[in-house]
């Protein structure tokens, strides 16, 4: 199959301009002004924009999690991901504390396996470590092709190691070629403000988002930049949501350190207004929770001083009877929102197109800098001569209101339920085939390929 895509604006972390593109096979074989190929297919791109395909690297996808699974599998999944222009996610195994790596990848590659439409990877949750696990990293970087290992630094009793593991996981994965992410809240103290509001009968929504303040995430972020420092280990900080956490990692780059940073859409447009909505609020509790427009502000920024690489989404839907176990107890309700879909035409309308952020900007946050950070790059995360043709025809201008109704994700509720969004994903093609066009998805589940990556670095940006 060959594909000529004609006058779209050609848009890279780099620059941006009017060209075409011809595909062949599963790659792009040319780039250049009036491309003469005779292609299978003709797309006319003339006033649209072309993007390389999105990678969203924070989805959680048929994961166990607070008594139920999120509720997107890797069908429904990527396939409502490719609709919004994401042509691969980057899921979560979770080891089971007490077992191995080994046992937990296998688990994924079933719940993956012959269901993925879009392609996809996964990080490698380290919940449990020990010297047979140190060896287990060690195997998943060099046979696997699973090269960035997830910690969490609450939820205690499930997910959480201490920070004597944490340490001891760096030095594992900084000789290796690895490199280590982090859900950075402090859970002891989350922990016991949980165990305090309970107590007081505080019961609602509202206590989920109070249970966990600013400091909470930014003394965790301060504490595994620390620990990355003593280490020399890569370190990447998932779903960052506010300024103290952001400050933390400002204040690092003074003893020369870099640290990568995602922060995901929802940060940037919501706010913990939204709780006040008594048990509707359930809809947004996610750790760590929204905050407050200060923080919004300080994002934005952030994004435009390269101290926050990557926009993710920390997709992990649940339908709303799933919600409601948590309808007399704030601490019951799974901790997720749906947002895999339209990640893409959510930061184009709200940061391209508000002015907060420039298009090359908007490239890299969405795809060059994760393909980089989590070693897949320039077979994904740009449009060059022989990267995978992963590819995201834009209509700029088309405007559209993002509901349940027409969304693709499995769940019953939108968290942007009646927002109005300007800039659409139009057609998409994921490694030279047509993904997505006139709004339907033409490909089969099965079709996601599993992407090995690569050794990384912190010299990778
Ligand atoms: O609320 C969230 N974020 N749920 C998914 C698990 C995690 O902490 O990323
Ligand atoms: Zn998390
Ligand atoms: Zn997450």
């Amino acid at each position: 199959m060959s594909i000529l895509i004609k006058n779209g604006c050609v848009v890279t972390a780099s620059e941006s301009y009017i060209a075409d593109i011809y595909v062949e096979g599963q790659q792009i074989v040319a780039i250049g002004q009036k491309l003469e190929y005779g292609a299978d297919k003709m797309i006319d791109a003339t006033n649209k924009l072309v993007f390389p395909g999105g990678i969203d690297p924070h989805v959680h996808l048929d994961m166990p999690f607070m008594g139920t699974h999120s509720s997107d599998d890797y069908e429904t999944g990527t396939r409502a991901a490719l609709h919004g222009g994401t042509t691969m996610v980057i899921d979560f195994i979770l080891q089971t504390q007490g077992d191995t790596l080994h046992n937990a990848l296998k688990t994924w590659q079933k719940k993956s396996k012959g269901k993925a439409i879009g392609d996809y990877s996964y990080h490698m949750a380290v919940t449990d470590f020990n010297d047979d696990v140190a060896k287990e990293v060690v195997q998943m970087i060099e046979d696997e092709g699973i090269s960035s290992f997830k910690t969490f630094m609450a939820y205690k009793g499930a997910l959480m190691i201490d920070d004597g593991q944490m340490v001891e996981l760096m030095k594992v994965v900084k000789e290796y070629g690895g490199v280590v992410t982090v859900h950075a809240t402090n859970g002891d103290m989350i922990d016991s403000l949980i165990a305090e509001n309970k107590a007081e009968g505080n019961l609602s929504p509202l206590y989920h988002y109070l249970s966990q303040p600013e400091i909470t995430e930014a003394e965790a972020s301060g504490r595994f930049t620390d620990m990355l420092y003593y280490t020399d280990c890569p370190g990447y900080i998932v779903h960052m949501t506010c300024e103290g956490a952001l400050n933390a990692v400002r204040r690092v780059t003074r003893r020369n350190q870099k640290v990568f940073v995602e922060t995901c859409m929802q940060y940037l447009m919501l706010d913990a207004s939204l709780y006040e909505k008594d048990f509707e609020g359930a809809k947004w509790v996610m750790s760590p929770p929204l905050r407050e427009k200060k923080d919004q502000i300080a994002l934005w920024s952030g994004i435009n001083q390269g101290l926050i690489q990557v926009v993710g989404t920390d997709h992990c839907p649940f339908m709303w009877k799933q919600k409601k176990m948590g309808e007399n107890d704030f601490s019951k309700i799974p901790n997720g929102h749906p947002g895999i879909e339209h990640r893409m035409e959510l930061l184009f309308s709200e940061g391209v197109h508000k002015g907060r952020i420039s298009l090359p900007k908007y490239v890299e946050v969405t795809s060059t800098n994760a393909a980089k950070i989590f070693g897949m790059y320039p077979r994904k995360g740009t449009i060059a001569i022989g990267s995978d043709a992963d590819l995201v025809v834009f209509d700029p201008n088309k405007e559209h209101v993002i509901s349940a109704k027409t969304h693709h994700m499995n769940c019953d509720y939108s968290a942007y339920e009646g927002h109005k969004a300007k800039g659409k994903t139009e057609t998409v093609l994921l490694r030279g085939e047509i993904a997505i066009e006139n709004g339907e998805c033409k490909l089969k589940p099965g079709h996601g390929q599993f992407i090995r990556r690569n050794k990384t670095s912190k010299t990778v940006i």
